[in-house]
């Protein structure tokens, strides 16, 4: 109850709220269609309606032919409890124009509880959703680019297949797992013969195409999800496979081998007149007696032996 010095007259309270931003409007739900009974004058800037157009009239004209928004059910069964609400409307002025409208509706009792009036408090805040969409469109183009950005540090250009920093990131992490669970695993480091007499002799952009070709093998090869397929440098590449056995993994490395032969690569610079592959292939059988970068040392070193025995063989080392 306002102190009785500040009594006014219905004129001067319309006065006040021609003056406020937002738009207020009063519904006779107690009249046919419930309609408007009075508007300020911020509701008239707003939908761009005059107060002769709109008294009498259901608010909902403000909907145009968009009345199927679920915030219309919910303040309808506010409407019919007769209890507060408030949501969200897409509106639109006489000029045809969205506007987004923040409507709070209050009923108005009397002494009795009966409803005299639904009071409505309209704000256009179409600024503040536009602004909302922009900005989670932009944080979703940031995460597309983060996520690409993402893909290109682990990812080799040339080949496609992961490069050395996302080997020596997952690597470590898949190891542990293996470990947790007590799973064997197997570890192969390899290269393509005599790859720097090719590059001299055909050319890099050739040995460009020579490596895709091979990373396409390797992917052919190693196919399963949990598989780390890499380029591990120039002409090397290491791949980490957890599960199968010893013979197992040796079909792979020989499966690798053939596929790469299959390419029939000529090379007049090597003794077998194509490229040809060397791998190292270390299975751990029980994952508890090495550490990762001990296994790192061990493929190396069977690759080196494979290198040793007159390149384009498999060694195969198995630690029980
Ligand atoms: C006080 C009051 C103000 C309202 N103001 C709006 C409004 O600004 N925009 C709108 O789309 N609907 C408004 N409505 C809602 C509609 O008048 C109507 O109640 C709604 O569309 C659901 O009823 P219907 O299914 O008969 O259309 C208002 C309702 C009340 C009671």
């Amino acid at each position: 109850m306002l102190p009785k010095k500040l009594a006014i007259s219905i004129e001067l309270f319309d006065t006040i709220l021609s003056e406020l931003r937002d738009s207020v409007t009063l519904v006779d739900p107690n009249l046919d269609d419930s309609p408007l009974v009075y508007v300020n004058r911020a509701f008239e800037i707003t939908t761009g309606y005059t107060k002769e157009e709109v008294l009498n009239k259901n608010c909902r004209f403000l909907q145009c032919d968009d009345q199927n928004q679920p915030e219309i059910q919910v303040l309808r069964e506010a409407l019919k409890k007769g209890e507060p609400c408030q949501v969200v409307l897409k509106n639109y002025r006489k000029t045809g124009e969205r506007f987004w409208n923040e409507l709070s509706i209050s009923p108005i009792r009397s002494d009795e509880g009966e409803i005299l009036y639904f009071l409505g408090i309209q704000k256009d805040i179409t600024q503040k959703v536009d602004l909302q969409k922009q900005l989670v469109l932009e944080m979703c183009d940031l995460r597309d680019s983060n996520k690409n950005l993402k893909e290109q540090a682990e990812t080799d250009a040339l080949t496609g297949l992961h490069n050395k920093r996302y080997f020596l990131e997952q690597y470590p992490a898949q190891f542990t797992f293996a470990q947790r669970n007590n799973l064997p695993f197997s570890l192969f480091m390899m290269d393509v013969d005599h790859f720097k007499a090719y590059n001299d002799f055909y050319g890099h952009i050739e040995g460009d195409h020579c490596l895709e070709k091979v990373g396409q093998a390797l992917r052919c090869v190693f196919k399963r999800n949990t598989d780390i397929v890499a380029r591990y440098g120039g002409e090397e590449f290491a791949v980490f496979s957890v599960g199968g056995t010893a013979l197992f993994g040796a079909k792979l490395a020989k499966k690798l081998q053939a596929e790469i032969e299959r390419l029939n690569i000529e090379h007049q610079k090597s003794e077998h007149e194509y490229i040809t592959f060397s791998i190292g292939h270390v299975f751990v059988q029980d994952p508890a007696v090495c550490s990762h970068l001990e296994l790192l040392d061990i493929a190396d070193q069977a690759l080196y032996a494979a290198k040793s025995k007159g390149r384009h063989c498999i060694v195969q080392k198995i630690i029980e």
